[in-house]
């Protein structure tokens, strides 16, 4: 049995026990061959009746990758032996990082704020970054909070490199199945882990972090981990943080270097980006981390409105008188035509309505006049790349139409021209707040 006291190859004296599973231990050890004596960590695999060739694979693997490693936040390899104490170790030696690991931290029962959850979320993309982009790229496959060490210098290091691929794909022959329940993802219980789905894991261990419920015990819709409603964390983080989970691996970002983007353009969204509502206006806007809720409410009849409004009665009074006898047909359908134009210019702007609705997957915008739907557009919220404010190339009253103009891949939706209109000023507002909602950066208005 291995003890605390114990000296291994004349060299590494194991002090305490940090971790044990099946025919698995790693210790915290002093190396006596380093003067004054550093800290170690000795991993051992024990070879036994128990131990599947699959595990010694992993752990000759878990100590190759690390020698090829050279990473600030990686642990250095240092030492590969084995040892004959009644049964037969297998020992990986490596650098000990000083700190706490997240699980322990979550275990004291530490909150962790906006800010920190971003600051360790950037660290550990740029590890996997490193990893990732080594040939042939280097998986990690098991993320989680007792993985990731909170270093004594307030970095975020990545350790037990156990469960690591560095095999371009597993596609054919046989697989292992690595990783840990609750941050694992599909994908990669299917045997076919990519680069994203290191991303998964660690989104699932940051919704761990900030609602201190381990991921596996969170409730579920639709294969989604449903955390928003236990953090207090601005909408944009919660939306990277979905996008980070989601369960289709095509849905999610697709390389640490896209992740870290992502995070760092919400970052742009100070207090000087947004506008405040201006004076006056009567728009309604809700948002919440799941959804923003706009509304422009019909203005009703204005005073400017009072030309068009003795046109379009003078113009079907006419039309009545005239057609009383019923005779000239053709006359009256041409002029009824001719009336319609001025009805239109009268009416939409007056008693239109327009509902816009963003959630994480999809947006709708909805047009209704005197209440009744009469246009419905849908759209892919996670397409969206652009929000401004774009002129047309009509004119009314020699004014060019502007709208709000939603760029969704290669599709545009247009709003907040004329039916109902809006003033320059909540154009601008509207698209701020669009736009910082979507975690989107800040573009020219
Ligand atoms: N290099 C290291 N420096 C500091 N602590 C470590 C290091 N490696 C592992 N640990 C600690 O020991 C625990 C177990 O080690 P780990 O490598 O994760 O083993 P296992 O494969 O059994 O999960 C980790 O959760 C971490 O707290
Ligand atoms: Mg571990």
């Amino acid at each position: 049995m291995l003890e605390a006291g114990q000296i291994l190859q004349q060299r590494y004296q194991l002090q305490r026990k940090l971790g044990q599973n099946a025919g698995r231990q790693t210790w915290l050890a002093e190396d006596l061959a380093t003067q004054p004596a550093r800290l170690a960590i000795v991993k051992l695999l024990a070879f036994g009746d128990r131990l599947q060739w699959e595990d010694l694979k992993l752990f000759e693997r878990e100590a190759n990758v690390l020698k090829q490693l050279n990473h600030p936040r990686i642990p250095k390899y240092c030492d590969y032996f084995s040892i004959d104490d009644r049964i037969l170790w297998f020992a990986l030696v490596q650098e000990f990082i000083p700190g706490s690991s997240l699980k322990e931290l979550i275990n004291q029962g530490q909150k962790f704020s906006e800010q920190q959850v971003r600051k360790y979320a950037t660290e550990v993309l740029e590890i996997l970054d490193y990893l990732h982009s080594l040939l042939p790229p280097v998986l990690h496959r098991d993320i989680k909070p007792s993985n990731l060490i909170l270093g004594e210098d307030n970095q975020i290091y990545v350790v037990d490199f156990g469960a690591v691929q560095n095999k371009a794909s597993s596609q054919g022959g046989t697989f292992t199945v690595v990783g840990t329940y609750g941050y694992t993802p599909v994908e990669q219980f299917g045997g076919r882990a990519v680069p994203a789905s290191d991303l998964y894991a660690l989104g699932a261990s940051l919704i761990h972090l900030v609602t201190g419920v381990a991921p596996a015990d969170l409730p579920q819709r639709n294969m989604r981990i449903q955390f928003s409603d236990r953090t207090n964390l601005s909408p944009q983080l919660v939306r990277w943080l979905e996008t980070m989970t989601h369960p289709d691996v095509e849905q999610r970002f697709h390389s640490a270097a896209q992740a870290l983007e992502a995070l760092n353009s919400c970052l742009v969204t100070s207090r000087s980006f947004l506008i405040s509502q201006p004076y006056g206006s009567r728009i309604q806007l809700q948002k919440t981390a799941t959804q923003l809720q706009i509304k422009i409410p019909a203005r009703g009849l204005q005073f400017s409105d009072s030309f068009l409004i003795f046109f379009v009665s003078f113009w079907y009074g006419i039309l009545f008188l005239v057609s009383r006898g019923n005779i000239f047909h053709s006359f009256i359908v041409f002029h009824w035509l001719a009336g319609l134009f001025p009805l239109v210019m009268l009416l939409f702007p007056a008693f239109g309505e327009v509902f816009i609705n963003f959630h994480p997957h999809d947006f709708f915008l909805e047009w209704k006049l005197f209440g009744k739907t009469y246009r419905v557009k849908q759209g892919d919220t996670a397409a969206i790349c652009k929000v401004y404010i774009s002129t047309e190339p009509i004119s009314i009253n020699n004014d060019p139409l502007k709208t709000i103009t939603i760029e969704a891949g290669v599709k545009k939706y247009k709003f907040g021209s004329f039916s109902p209109e809006l003033t320059d000023a909540e154009r601008q507002w509207l698209v701020r707040e669009i736009q910082q909602w979507l975690g989107l950066g800040q573009t020219e208005i």
